[in-house]
């Protein structure tokens, strides 16, 4: 665990630029819904809000200007909690560099709201990040996430043919040595979608809502065009290329 934490953490301090306000609130992935369409968020006014993975900081700037009163983040990268800073600079926000799996001491029960825009999938042990976020909120606070649907890496593209590729069945991990076109290795954990309802069953809180993403309205005048690309929106009209869960602690 320690090694893919230290792998991730230094291949995302290298391309953490290609991230800069991307996949970032109203926005939960992409060709997605956005908030504004799927309206998931609790009242945000003077709220304290934590976001897991939190990158280049432009979620929790979205939440400033929806009246959050406190802003805190976690990352485990450098150079992502560098730029956040930066993003939010004037604003007070507390930023820590750190996995989402370790106990790094945040406040207990003291959260309203905590989020992962397309983060939450890397941690390599689910079960205590998600009893670690369920600490963190207040009883009565929410939990929103959204990650890649666990089936969209597996829906493969050739000439406009969508197949399916290895076995969804297998959970494990997988590396991608090339991430972002650079020499920069990830390894990527691999889910079932039941895998993260349990879990989040499993860490005590009451799930609210599942979305399986569809297509935002921003495209509907945008031509789809066949495209092999990993997201595109071709793939994207046919099955959700994002999964969205809401719970309650
Ligand atoms: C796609 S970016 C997230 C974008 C961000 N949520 C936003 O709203 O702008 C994924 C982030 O997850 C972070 N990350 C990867 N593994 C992590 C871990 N184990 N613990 C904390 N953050 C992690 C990366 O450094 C990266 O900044």
């Amino acid at each position: 665990m320690l090694d893919i934490l230290k792998q991730n953490k230094k291949s995302w301090d290298k391309v953490a630029s290609h991230f800069n306000g991307k996949d970032a609130l109203p926005s939960y992935g992409p060709y997605t819904q956005t908030e504004d369409e799927l309206s998931l968020f609790d009242d945000i006014t003077s709220k304290k809000v934590l976001d897991i993975g939190c990158g280049s900081g432009h979620s929790l700037l979205y939440m400033k200007e929806m009246g959050a009163s406190e802003l805190w983040g976690v990352d485990l990268s450098e150079t992502q909690i560098e730029t956040a800073k930066e993003t939010l600079k004037g604003l007070n926000a507390n930023l820590s560099c750190s996995p989402m799996e370790e106990d790094i001491g945040l406040p207990k029960d003291y959260f309203d709201i905590v989020y992962s825009i397309y983060a939450i999938g890397w941690t390599t042990d689910l079960s205590s990040t998600l009893r670690l976020i369920h600490s963190y909120l207040k009883t009565g606070g929410s939990i929103i996430f959204s990650w890649d649907h666990p089936l969209y890496p597996h829906m493969k593209s050739e000439d406009g043919q969508i197949y399916l590729d290895g076995s969804y069945q297998q959970e494990g991990i997988t590396t991608y040595p090339n991430f972002k076109g650079e020499d920069a290795p990830v390894v990527i954990p691999k889910r079932k979608l039941s895998t993260y309802i349990n879990e989040v069953i499993k860490a005590g809180f009451t799930i609210e809502s599942v979305i399986e993403s569809n297509v935002s309205a921003a495209f509907d005048s945008v031509k789809e065009e066949v495209s092999d690309r990993y997201y595109s929106l071709y793939k994207a009209r046919k099955f959700p290329t994002t999964m969205v869960i809401k719970a309650r602690k």
